[in-house]
Order: C-alpha cells, then structure tokens, then sequence
C-alpha cells in the first residue's frame, strides 16, 4: 500500500468559533449570516484536504450547502470536515456544522455540506493526491455519494 494513505478520519479537521453581534443578518429574528457559515466552512473544508494532500489546496466548487437550521448570535459553531473521495488531483470533503447553545448544552445539526478542492504543487499547479483508504460503512456511502455528484458535476461541465 503507498505509505501516504489515509483513511477519512485521518483528514479529519475541527474548527470552532463564537458567533459575535456583528456576524448576524439582518433579519427581525437575527441569525447569523449565510456568507459567514460558508466562510467558516470554506476555511474548515479546506484544512481536511490540506491534511489529506499534505500541502496547498484551492477550492473548486462549493457544490452544495444545505442550511437545514438557522444559527443564533451567541451560539459555539463547530465545523467538522473529511475527505470522502479523491480523483488523481481532486479531493471531496464532507462538512457538518453544528450549533451548540453553550448555557444550556443544546447542539443542534444545522448544516451539511459538500466542496471539491484540488491540490496544487509549489508551482500552483494541479498535483496528485494521496489514495484514500476506506474503513467504515459510513465512509463507503459517503464515497458512492462523492462519486455520483462527481460525474455530475463532469457531465454538466
Ligand atoms: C482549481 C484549478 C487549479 C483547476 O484548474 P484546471 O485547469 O481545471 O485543472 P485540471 O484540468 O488539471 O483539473 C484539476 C482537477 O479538477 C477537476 N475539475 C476541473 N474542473 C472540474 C469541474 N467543472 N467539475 C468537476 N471537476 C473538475 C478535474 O477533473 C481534476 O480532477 P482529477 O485530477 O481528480 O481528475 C483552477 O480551476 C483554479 O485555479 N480555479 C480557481 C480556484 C480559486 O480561486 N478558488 C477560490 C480561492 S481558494
């Protein structure tokens, strides 16, 4: 097997961050703003391929974002991301964004989605990835998932 293998779980990145006042939209019943989600997820995503790869990566596509559940102002957001597929120089990563209400310890799973990075060389130029190796059910699915929504993608391209 090439020693650079990774599993999902291995690419697996966390991020956190508190929802301050000025990240809300402008809504009589405040959330926060869908461009800061996807900000955050965008970073989040990118740090699992990152791993992943083992060096630079750019986004591709930003191929789906469900917002299941609005976010309030005040609650702890955590991004968790993985890699769920790879091409020769692409990545798709699975991001799940959960709201907890600090005070009361209530998570909530608020959004899903789905990015493509690619892996660039110190050049800036597409290089390959490592392969993946799948371990659990969970990872098989979601890499079926993956490689449907990639020829998708390369049929509409
Ligand atoms: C990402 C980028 C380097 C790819 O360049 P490119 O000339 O398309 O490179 P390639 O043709 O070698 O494709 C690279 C990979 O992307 C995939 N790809 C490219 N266009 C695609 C599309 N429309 N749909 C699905 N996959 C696509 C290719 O299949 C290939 O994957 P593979 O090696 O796993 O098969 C280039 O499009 C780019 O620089 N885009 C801007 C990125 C950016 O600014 N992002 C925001 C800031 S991070």
């Amino acid at each position: 097997m090439d020693p650079k293998t990774k599993t999902p779980n291995q690419s697996e990145a966390v991020v956190a961050d508190l929802m301050m006042p000025h990240q809300a939209n402008g809504l009589r019943q405040p959330s926060v703003f869908g461009g800061v989600v996807l900000s955050m997820v965008d970073r989040g995503a990118a740090l699992a391929a990152m791993r992943h790869a083992g060096g630079q990566v750019t986004t591709l596509s930003i191929d789906r974002v469900l917002f299941k559940e609005p976010i309030r102002v005040g609650d702890l957001v955590e991004i968790r991301s993985r890699v769920v597929w790879v091409g020769r120089t692409s990545m798709s990563v699975v991001a799940h964004v959960y709201a907890e209400q600090v005070s009361t310890g209530t998570r909530r799973h608020t959004n899903e989605c789905w990015l493509t990075f690619v892996h660039l060389d110190e050049h800036g130029k597409p290089a390959p990835v490592p392969p993946l190796r799948l371990e659990t059910a969970e990872d098989r699915a979601l890499h079926e998932m993956a490689a449907r929504r990639r020829e998708q993608a390369l049929s509409e391209r």
